[in-house]
């Protein structure tokens, strides 16, 4: 288990980003994280992976806990070693190098297991092993993100973090993203997965957590999340029929709403 307690960050020793949040990854689960801009979810994510240190970001109280031992200051590499993936927003991807150079870089620290994670990121994205000689540069939007998660699993990893993998994305290649991911989850692998598009996320997670500038104002099973309407309008921005109205305008009924009461 992957576990975060009562963690506070701050970036530049002044952007108080997390305000002590607790939350818990099983290994067998995939857990969503939800929340409009600046709520500090990707702040979550470099924490568990080890990246605030690029960003001058550290980690003034609280923990990061692997199987109960505290992680909370390994390096990005280190925390690799122990299995954690990041796949970071906005599909990076090495453009210049084709799809199959792009898994094979991701597979360092796993050289012995390549050819078997080649063959299950292949298995997982047919559409990579029709391209696997092109350049990544070249790739549409939603194939540049499957690569990108594509080399995260390169490295066997035991859990998965994903930032908003459906963003900029159509709703055909956001429904394949959404089964391929239900699907890691499946063979064994513990997702936490970020994203703006709540139904997409609630749809195939076990548990979801709601952060509202740096902290978790709602932790539910993601069944309860999607099927509670209050919880659906306030927090998820999401009408009545699923359609997504934008986080501004929730933030603003709410506003209303407290004045209101
Ligand atoms: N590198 C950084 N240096 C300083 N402040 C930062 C940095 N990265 C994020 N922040 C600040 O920390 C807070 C949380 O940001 P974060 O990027 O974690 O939010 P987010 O929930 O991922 O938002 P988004 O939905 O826009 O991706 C914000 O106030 C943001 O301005
Ligand atoms: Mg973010």
């Amino acid at each position: 288990m992957l576990s975060v307690q009562n963690l506070e960050v701050v970036y530049d020793d002044v952007v108080l980003a997390l305000r002590g949040v607790s939350l818990e990854i099983p290994d067998d689960r995939i857990v969503a994280l939800l929340g409009a801009n600046g709520a500090g979810k990707s702040t979550l994510l470099r924490a568990l992976s080890g990246m605030l240190d690029i960003h001058d970001g550290d980690v003034r109280k609280g923990d990061v806990t692997l199987d109960g031992t505290s992680v909370a200051r390994l390096s990005a590499t280190a925390m690799a070693g122990r299995g954690i993936k990041h796949v970071l927003e906005g599909r990076r991807v090495f453009r210049e190098l084709s799809v199959e150079e792009n898994l094979r870089v991701g597979a360092h620290v796993a050289r012995k297991d390549l050819r078997a994670n080649l063959v299950r990121v292949y298995d997982l994205f047919p559409r990579l092993v029709e391209r696997k000689d092109q350049l990544a540069g070249f790739l549409s939007g939603g194939e540049q993100q499957m690569l990108a998660i594509g080399r995260a699993l390169m490295s066997g990893p035991r859990y998965l973090l994903l930032d908003e993998p459906s963003l900029g994305l159509a709703p055909m290649v956001v429904a394949q993203i959404r089964d391929i991911i239900a699907e890691i989850n499946h063979q064994g692998t513990g997702v936490l997965l970020v994203e703006q598009n709540a139904t997409m996320a609630l749809q195939i997670a076990h548990h979801g957590y709601v952060m509202e500038t740096g902290r978790v104002v709602m932790d539910r099973p993601a069944a309860e999340l999607l099927a509670d309407d209050d919880i659906r309008e306030f927090y998820l921005g999401l009408g009545a029929e699923g359609e997504r109205t934008s986080y501004r305008d929730v933030k603003h009924y709410r506003r209303r709403k407290r004045w209101a009461s």
